[in-house]
């Protein structure tokens, strides 16, 4: 197992370049299961999750060639329509097959994710919204099965915002027959993504960035890929990882390959506490040099355009060295505090009630050995180790190869001392 070794007190210089989004592309991959004709897809960030999910796609009878920049997937024919525990169980997003299976096949047998370390995460959602379609949804020993003759169009009403279950309802809804209304659905960038490639490919959906989309279903023999590939948007959560690493530590650096509009919460976030960002449309330059002390800001994280969850664990490790109180509310999940015994393991001194976190920050944090539990939990460890007197050993880092793009050779390019090392070797 890889671990990092990080020096503190470092200090960030230069530009970075942001990644493919991880989680714009999975879903986006998933959509290749629609296509009987192959597709091409560029900017595919070089994740464990993203080859896991090609992995799967793979099982289900895609042809997948890699071919820099490029990754071409065929489906000519479903080899077959079911996605196995050991696959799921792996990586939630996996679940995501069902709705483009059903929609191919008319049959899909998926394996309940099960909880993971951030809560429980059901999927009832994602089952109610197949079975307005008029799918027949079972669940024996584990799988779901799903069966339908015929999906026609529905009008659907999200008793609250989820990601995945809007993106199952549009990857159903689009060769479903008739009309669709999907309300209260995500507006979160990454299925805004999905909607658009989707409509690239022949598909009618309309009313994206509001709360209501409408879709008009196509057959699905009429998709039809462009000629060109389709370009996977920046992560932006990669983008908000380096702003905040950079603010920790003084730095001032050029974050290239980013959408400004998608990280307005966190720029104006990171303004109130004093560091200064120059927007342009796809860049930014963070300038933390001049901030003397950090000061403590509140947030709660919700669906966008709010504060996300998945900046919430960095955010965090921030506030850690502000030079006062605050407070953070998770709203999203009921069990996403694992880092906090981490940070305080390097010094920090927070405390836990339910799904409020109350940061006391602190003069310095040390380096100690740590482990990263999940992916986001994992980036606020390097945040903090970015800015400890000492050197921090984090364990554990295939979390953070699961969503994080190189970034150990990024941080290094930025003049970060860090090294991945290999367990068992010195
Ligand atoms: C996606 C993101 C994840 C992010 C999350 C919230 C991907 C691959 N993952 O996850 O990084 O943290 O959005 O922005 O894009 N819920 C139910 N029942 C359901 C579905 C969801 O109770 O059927 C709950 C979840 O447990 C959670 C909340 O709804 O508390 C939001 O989850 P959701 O938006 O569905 O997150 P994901 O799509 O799993």
């Amino acid at each position: 197992m890889d671990y990092f070794l990080i020096k503190g007190k470092s200090k960030l210089s230069g530009e970075v370049k942001i990644s493919g989004s991880k989680n714009a592309s999975l879903p986006m991959l998933c959509a290749s299961i629609l296509l009987k004709k192959p597709i091409k897809y560029k900017n595919l960030p070089n994740l464990s999750d993203i080859r896991f999910m090609l992995k799967i796609l793979q099982g289900l009878g895609a042809k997948v060639v890699k071919k820099e920049p490029y990754i071409k997937i065929h489906f000519k024919e479903l080899a077959n329509n079911e996605a196995s525990y050991d696959l799921v169980r792996k990586m939630r997003a996996s679940f995501l097959v069902i709705g483009p299976l059903l929609a191919r096949n008319k049959s899909a047998k998926v394996s309940l994710p099960g909880g993971c370390a951030i809560g429980a995460r059901p999927v009832e959602l994602h089952l109610k919204v197949l079975e307005a379609f008029g799918a027949k949804i079972s669940v024996k020993d584990g799988y779901v099965y799903a069966k339908a003759k015929e999906l026609n169009g529905t009008t659907f009403t999200f008793p609250f915002i989820s990601v995945g279950a809007t993106q199952t309802a549009i990857m159903t809804a689009v060769t479903a027959k008739g009309k669709t209304v999907l309300k209260n659905v995500s507006k979160e960038p990454e299925t805004i993504a999905l909607a658009k490639m989707l409509n690239k490919l022949g598909t009618k959906i309309t009313g994206l960035k509001t709360d209501t989309i409408t879709i008009d279903g196509v057959n699905i023999n009429k998709l039809r890929p462009g000629l060109r590939s389709i370009k996977l948007p920046p992560d932006r959560i990669e983008a908000a990882t380096f702003m905040i690493a950079a603010s920790i530590t003084n730095s001032k650096i050029k974050i290239k390959n980013i959408i400004s509009k998608e990280l307005e919460i966190l720029i104006s976030s990171l303004e109130q506490t004093g560091v200064k960002i120059k927007k342009a449309k796809d860049y930014l330059t963070i300038d933390a040099t001049k901030l003397k002390e950090i000061k403590p800001f509140d947030i709660e994280t919700s669906a966008y355009p709010g504060f996300p969850t998945d900046i919430q664990a960095q955010w965090m490790a921030y506030m850690a060295r502000a030079k006062g109180s605050s407070r953070i509310e998770e709203k999203m999940f009921e069990n996403r505090f694992m880092h906090v015994a981490e940070l305080n393991r390097l010094g920090a001194d927070i405390k836990v009630s339910g799904n409020l976190a109350t940061i006391n920050g602190v003069e310095k944090l040390t380096g100690a050995p740590v482990m990263a539990t999940d992916l986001r939990a994992s980036a606020s460890l390097v945040i903090a180790a970015l800015a400890t007197n000492g050197t921090t050993r984090i364990n554990r880092v295939y979390h953070i190869d699961r969503g994080y793009d190189l970034i150990d050779k990024k941080l290094k390019k930025l003049g970060v001392d860090i090294e991945r090392k290999k367990e068992g070797k010195v």
